[in-house]
């Protein structure tokens, strides 16, 4: 299953957006402009969906209240609105799940956030309309979500396990590096990368021999003088460790730990890891980060081929990106999404006809695209001078 449409109202720097989604989804635009706020959502979701420790109060709370997310440019309408439609494939002409939840605060002196709205529709039929009866003789309802409740999403179950499904990664090295010193403090959900030893660990022994064998074929070519990679428990304090040989190392003590991996081959292997784990939407801040532009560049593809490797249907990847090497080898430009900044919050599209007929005409997704993100002052920055 994927997302196959995106809509919203109010959040953060978006007062309205209406954008379809594809398998790949490339968030593109200027710092600031809202790649990872648009991330954001699905991280929300997620957070409403989990039945335990998660609902509206928490995504709201773990976002500073209602005040900081309702988008700064709405003006009296203060309710904000998230809107998804979700499918096997993207060619399904009615969506297999719609679900929309509206929220605002109550008002009247009340520290109250109320859901004003919250539906599912299941192949276009509707199954479940809020407020209904108990919710107006009981307002206290309000406070929650369906989706997070089992007792009231039996229907709609494979939708909240869906959102509740969903990984984000926004990988620093220096967390995993340093796991000892933090003394495993693990933010929730993992957003860091902090957990990927454990969570390799967690792994069945043929599952982590079959992943890292795919991850050791990806380094052998990126990371020069790469040799081997494995992944060992140790033997006094039963920690879990990555170990990898370089060849220019000696016969013996040749194995380097994690610790002693440059930043990108740690942020490669978090990668390629996630890529492998987990069946719900991957959500990938920025990838190329730490990474040398010559592997930058196969991002996309790397993308595309463990993907198709897997034997579980499709899974959505959306990833954002400033990269000029990573948005330059995007075969498809339709699963661009470019940011555009103004004065009124930001508006998200897809490329228009012209810049795809551009494309068409053997010019890259980032010679036709990146221009129209670039931030409009940069000269003005006083630091060029
Ligand atoms: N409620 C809101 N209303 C309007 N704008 C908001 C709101 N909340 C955050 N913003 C704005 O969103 C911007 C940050 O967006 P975001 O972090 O998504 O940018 P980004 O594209 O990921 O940038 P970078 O490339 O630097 O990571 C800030 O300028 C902030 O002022
Ligand atoms: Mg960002």
């Amino acid at each position: 299953m994927l997302i196959t449409r995106l809509k919203l109202k109010n959040w953060r720097n978006f007062p309205e957006l209406d954008v379809p989604l594809g398998h790949r989804v490339y968030v593109i635009g200027a710092n600031a402009a809202g790649k990872s706020n648009l991330l954001d959502v699905f991280r929300f979701l997620r957070t409403l969906a989990q039945s335990e420790g998660g609902g509206l109060q928490k995504a709201l709370k773990e976002r500073g209240g209602p005040k900081k997310l309702r988008s700064l440019h709405a003006r009296q309408d203060t309710e904000v609105r998230i809107e998804v439609e979700l499918s096997e494939s993207i060619h399904d002409s009615t969506p297999r799940w719609r679900y929309a939840v509206a929220f605002k605060p109550e008002g009247k002196g009340k520290q109250r956030v109320l859901v004003t709205e919250e539906t599912v529709w299941n192949y276009g039929e509707r199954i479940l309309r809020r407020p209904n009866q108990e919710d107006k003789g009981d307002t206290t309802r309000l406070t929650q979500t369906h989706l997070e409740q089992i007792n009231n999403n039996a229907e709609f179950r494979e939708l909240a396990e869906y959102f509740a499904d969903t990984t984000y990664l926004h990988l620093v090295p220096q967390l995993l590096k340093h796991a000892d010193e933090i003394s495993g403090r693990l933010m929730e959900n993992d957003p860091f990368g902090q957990g990927l030893l454990q969570r390799i660990a967690a792994t069945t022994k043929k599952t982590c021999d079959a992943r890292l064998r795919r991850i050791q074929k990806s380094l052998d070519k990126s990371v020069p003088l790469f040799s081997e990679l494995r992944f060992v428990k140790d033997e006094i304090s039963g920690a879990p460790h990555l170990e990898a040989r370089f060849k220019h190392w000696r016969e013996h003590g040749a194995w380097q730990r994690e610790d002693q991996f440059s930043d990108g081959t740690l942020r490669l292997i978090g990668l390629l890891w996630a890529l492998q784990d987990g069946d719900g939407a991957l959500l990938l801040e920025e990838p190329e980060l730490s990474l040398n532009e010559a592997i930058v560049e196969h991002i996309p593809l790397m993308l595309d081929r463990i993907l198709r490797d897997r034997k579980k249907g499709v899974r959505q990847v959306l990833v954002s990106t400033h990269s000029e090497k990573l948005i330059a080898n995007i075969e498809d430009p339709d699963s661009v999404l470019l940011l555009e900044p103004g004065d009124n919050g930001t508006k998200v599209r897809p490329p228009s006809v012209e810049e795809l007929r551009a494309m068409q005409y053997g010019l890259n997704p980032a010679e036709v695209l990146l221009p129209k993100t670039r931030p409009l002052q940069v000269e003005q920055m006083g630091l060029f001078a």
